[in-house]
């Protein structure tokens, strides 16, 4: 079964010049797949996912998750839709200052006036899974990056969305915690099926995914599945990504 189908989708920004960001992009994921998103800056990852994420409007094409199109509701029931169906996980943590670890991990709930007592077991479940029991009470700034992607991640996830949406989730941590957030999202994926769409210049990110889709110019260019080698994998995403031309900074920084 497929959670996501993007059908023949394309985005022009209107401007003084327009510009296509995405042309034609087709694809779909199943139920329990970990895919990634690569290509060179500027070629439309961010529009991609945003698009899908509900944050923008296609210009043409269509997008189901689950079997409806969030674009054809009215923007009250989309934003229900964003919450209930979608997780998000974003580079910059995104999240509240003013509130500890714990009030941002259950701030989806609180919205959907979920009970406390629920609340407080899908908490435990959480933190448990990511390893974050020991900082709830903490404030965001009294915590280290990798920590707070972790409590981002469980607040992603404790609603249990249908499709957890990733913007470059390693893109501010150092090659350690990037392990540690890679080896939780793969664990969230095989554990609780949750299926995951992540883009990443980070290649080694990249291979812990069940298939990367390549895109380049706001187009898809290619895409290779995973099998059983990670190493190989790895491989196989250095050479695409250095096909793909673009920058250079994936190839520079590589680290296992
Ligand atoms: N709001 C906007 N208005 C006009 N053009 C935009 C807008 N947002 C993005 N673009 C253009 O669309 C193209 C795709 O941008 P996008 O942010 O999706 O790239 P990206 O693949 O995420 O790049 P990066 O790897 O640098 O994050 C770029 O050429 C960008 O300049
Ligand atoms: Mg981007």
């Amino acid at each position: 079964m497929s959670i996501l189908e993007v059908k023949h989708l394309e985005k022009i920004y209107e401007g003084k010049v327009a510009y296509k960001a995405l042309n034609n992009i087709h694809f779909s994921v199943e139920k329990g797949e970990f895919v990634g998103i690569m290509g060179p800056s500027g070629s439309g990852k961010t529009t991609l996912l945003n698009v899908i994420a509900t944050i923008d409007r296609p210009t043409a094409g269509e997008i189901f998750i689950n079997g409806k199109n969030p674009h054809t509701l009215s923007r009250k029931e989309m934003a229900l839709f964003r919450r209930h169906e979608l997780g998000f996980v974003f580079q910059h943590f995104n999240l509240l200052d003013t509130l500890t670890v714990e009030e941002n991990i259950v701030l989806p709930l609180t919205l959907d006036g979920v009970s406390v007592r629920e609340m407080k077991k899908r908490l435990e479940v959480v933190s448990e899974k990511l390893g974050i029991q020991s900082i709830l009470k903490k404030r965001t700034y009294e915590i280290s990056g990798g920590q707070q992607q972790r409590t981002a991640i469980a607040r992603a996830i404790i609603h249990k969305p249908s499709l957890i949406l990733a913007d470059e989730p390693t893109g501010n941590l150092d090659s350690k915690s990037s392990k540690d957030v890679m080896e939780l999202m793969t664990k969230i994926n095989e554990q609780d099926g949750a299926t995951c769409l992540m883009v990443t210049h980070d290649a080694v990110a990249a291979s812990y995914c069940h298939r990367v889709i390549f895109i380049k110019d706001g187009q898809l260019y290619n895409e290779i599945y995973r099998g059983d080698n990670r190493q190989t994998f790895f491989q196989k995403i250095i050479d695409m990504l250095s096909l793909l031309g673009g920058d250079s900074r994936e190839l520079s920084t590589v680290r296992l």
